[in-house]
């Protein structure tokens, strides 16, 4: 297979320093006693299989701007700011489908009148999102941009299907991200990312949309995920191996440089076989999805979180972020861990 390159370097003047750190997971936890009690799976299979254990699954009255503005207010506590220009949340699953998310995380921000957009890309959608972010602060068409992954994954996933239900879980996770110099502690090295969309129904919502209006369908079932589980695992260590070794190099770091891969919580078994063939050791790549599940678009941000607060990552480390997911899309980058940064949660 033949592998485009697609990578974006940030001028030498403009690039984006990360300076703010937040995640929010909502209370209410889920074990795997609560999935084999009704269906035909065991806690086992879920831990040896996914390595999951437990996930946080939101309230019925909780929708995803709500987990987006309580990781969005810690993001901006830690990053010691009152304001941001731009906002992009990532998800896959908004409030609605009209109108988008994003505003109305920005107004119950107090952010008046900021331009503010959803990005949907799956569970590549936070390292999209960083990577529009750093372009928009590279042009200078903004200088300060909040950027979340936040999903409420349990509203689209059939609670009774066994291949897709233990796998995801509720949550949201975000970061502020300003105008910096490129090389500089916590500044975005360059982006390599892409997509391939001649696999879409590995992993989608087949109604509801505007190839199959809602009102032209009643199987609730098609309104919920369906995923090709051995295709998308078979495709996410490919990709990720792949677009590992392209940010790493896009920032002139051997494989060996890496001093932590945060890479994508989809599958515990998917981030042991990227870290095996590139031989990168265990413990260079955090974890935290036996406890939180695949957030999707949030996966990034909260791992991100939850490793700086339990000491994972430490101010000067090479820190490698690659993700994958829906589309199919794929996504990487670069930052060294700047000092001082406290993440919030
Ligand atoms: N409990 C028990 N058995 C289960 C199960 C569960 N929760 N889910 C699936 N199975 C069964 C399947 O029905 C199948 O049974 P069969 O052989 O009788 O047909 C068997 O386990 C093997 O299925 P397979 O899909 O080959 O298993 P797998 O080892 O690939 O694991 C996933 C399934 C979904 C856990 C795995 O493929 C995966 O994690 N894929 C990536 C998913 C993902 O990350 N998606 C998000 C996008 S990034």
């Amino acid at each position: 297979m033949i592998f485009a390159r697609k990578t974006t370097t940030p001028s030498p003047a403009h690039a984006a320093r990360l300076i703010g750190l937040g995640s929010y997971l909502p209370p209410q936890k889920v074990s795997n006693a609560d999935f084999a009690s009704r269906l035909d799976t065991t806690d086992e299979w879920i831990r040896t299989r996914i390595g999951i254990a437990e996930r946080h699954i939101a309230d019925p009255a909780t929708a995803t701007s709500n987990l987006a503005v309580e990781a969005a207010l810690r993001a901006m506590k830690s990053a010691e700011v009152e304001h941001v220009d731009t906002v992009i949340l990532a998800t896959a699953t908004p409030d609605h489908h009209v109108p988008g998310t994003a505003p109305l995380v920005a107004h119950h921000l107090g952010l008046r009148q900021v331009p503010a957009f959803d990005l949907g890309a799956g569970c590549s959608g936070f390292v999209y999102a960083t990577t529009v972010a750093a372009g928009l602060i590279h042009a200078g068409t903004a200088n300060t941009v909040m950027v979340i992954g936040a999903e409420k994954m349990s509203a689209v996933i059939d609670p009774a299907d066994r291949s897709t239900a233990p796998i995801f879980g509720d949550g949201a996770g975000a970061v502020v991200l300003t105008a910096g110099r490129v090389g500089e502690p916590g500044a975005l090295g360059p982006a390599s990312w892409g997509s391939d969309g001649e696999h879409a129904d590995a992993i989608y919502i087949p109604d509801g949309g505007s190839r199959r209006p809602p009102r032209t369908t009643d199987d609730p079932k098609n309104r919920h995920v369906h995923m090709k589980g051995n295709e998308v695992f078979r495709h996410a260590v490919r990709r990720i191996n792949h677009v590992t070794q392209e940010a790493a190099s896009a920032a002139g770091w051997s494989i060996r440089d890496i001093d932590r891969l945060i890479v994508h919580q989809a599958n515990a078994r998917i981030s042991a076989a990227v870290a095996n063939t590139l031989g990168i050791p265990p413990e260079r790549v955090p974890s935290n999805i036996t406890h939180v599940g695949n957030t999707s678009a949030a996966s990034i941000p909260l791992l991100l979180s939850h490793s700086a607060i339990n000491g994972e990552l430490s101010a000067g480390q090479r820190v490698l972020l690659a993700s994958f997911g829906a589309g199919f899309t794929w996504a990487a980058t670069t930052l060294v861990w700047p000092s001082g940064l406290q993440a919030l949660t």
